[in-house]
């Protein structure tokens, strides 16, 4: 039985351990992958994107989604997520992935989003085994590389459509991993996954099976990976504003962070934002991560929804540093308008 710090290696593939960052749309840019992999993660993978903008050269696709930073290329590969339902198309947008020096392409065949599902892609494909494995060829032919696809249990609850289509994509089309989600698509993101299901396929499938669903915290995700015996876990929402978690689960650190370590792996993240972005863009973007920061920092309750709405309101990154200054340590310029009111 291996263990989550065990080296791994599959599709000729190396990884230093079986610890992995799962694709979240809208967050897993390139910076969010480094921030993963410099607390420890040996597999990050990209948010979803649609083969289609790719083939079409869509410029914001390629320039901000597609972007690989060579610093996230140090300890593991790195995988590109595509989402798509036409095989042609899937096959373009995979050759261009590999050329700009992706190490894998892992295909969605999970996402339950109705505007994704209506056109084919998704959760959709769970009831299109054929062109579910006419994709999954097509981006191997067109991009020369190892194929991953993360898919869910199945469409509706006690559905295991998920299941069957793990294996015929191995078996017909090569796949040589599956992240597996056993949540049906239809409860999106929310109760218990199935990890009887998932120790199933992992007994049965002839490829490694990675898990994901609500592996929320290092312990709960070292009990899913030994109860279910597979190869290695993907975290999602338990990596949001919390790299921590790749450090506990791979053993190198046990207590929380200090609020000086979330401040300054804060203002990393505002920093690579920035450089992402531009400051205009990444201003609003920063919006969504604060939250997640803010909540794991030992603060007086109030005073953290105070900051919280602070923050929601600064219009600039000097603004917002200042207002983290005064709201964690006081040591800022003046308290921002809600949390001068709490202070009063
Ligand atoms: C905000 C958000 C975005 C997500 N985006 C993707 C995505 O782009 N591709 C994908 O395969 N799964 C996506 N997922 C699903 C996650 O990768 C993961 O399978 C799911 O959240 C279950 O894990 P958790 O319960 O530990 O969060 C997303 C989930 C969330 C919460």
């Amino acid at each position: 039985m291996p263990a989550l710090t065990d080296r791994w290696t599959f599709a000729g593939l190396e990884l230093p351990n079986r610890v992995a960052l799962a694709p979240l749309a809208g967050i897993g840019n390139w910076f969010v992958r480094l921030q993963a992999r410099r607390y420890g993660a040996g597999l990050v993978v990209s948010e979803m994107v649609s083969s289609c903008a790719v083939h079409y050269r869509n410029e914001r696709t390629w320039r901000e989604l597609l972007r690989i930073d060579e610093r996230e290329r140090h300890g593991g590969p790195v995988a590109i997520q595509l989402f798509g339902s036409d095989p042609e198309m899937t096959r373009s947008a995979a050759a261009h992935v590999a050329a700009l020096g992706a190490d894998l392409i892992d295909l969605n065949m999970g996402c339950p989003v109705p505007k994704v599902c209506k056109t084919g892609a998704g959760a959709a494909l769970l009831d299109d085994g054929d062109r579910a494995v006419a994709l999954a060829r097509a981006a191997h032919e067109g991009s020369g590389l190892p194929v991953t696809v993360k898919l869910r249990s199945g469409r509706r609850a006690g559905d295991q459509s998920g299941f069957r289509l793990a294996h015929r994509l191995v078996d017909e089309a090569g796949v040589c991993a599956i992240g597996f989600h056993p949540r049906a698509a239809v409860v999106g993101h929310r109760g218990a996954p199935d990890y009887a299901l998932a120790a199933e396929l992992a007994r049965t499938l002839d490829a490694p099976v990675i898990l994901s669903g609500a592996l929320h915290s290092a312990a709960a995700a070292r009990e899913a990976f030994e109860a279910t015996g597979v190869a290695g876990v993907m975290l999602a929402r338990g990596a949001l504003g919390n790299p921590w978690i790749f450090e506990e689960l791979l053993g190198r650190r046990s207590a929380p962070p200090s609020n000086g370590e979330v401040l300054s792996e804060l203002h990393w993240v505002i920093d690579r934002a920035s450089e992402h972005l531009g400051e205009m863009r990444a201003v609003r973007y920063m919006r969504r991560f604060y939250p997640w920061y803010l909540e794991r920092l030992e603060l007086d309750r109030p005073l953290m929804r105070a900051l919280q709405a602070d923050l929601q309101q600064a219009v600039s990154f000097s603004e917002a540093r200042e207002l983290l200054a005064q709201g964690v340590d006081g040591h800022g310029a003046r308290p921002g308008r809600a949390a001068l009111a709490v202070l009063n």
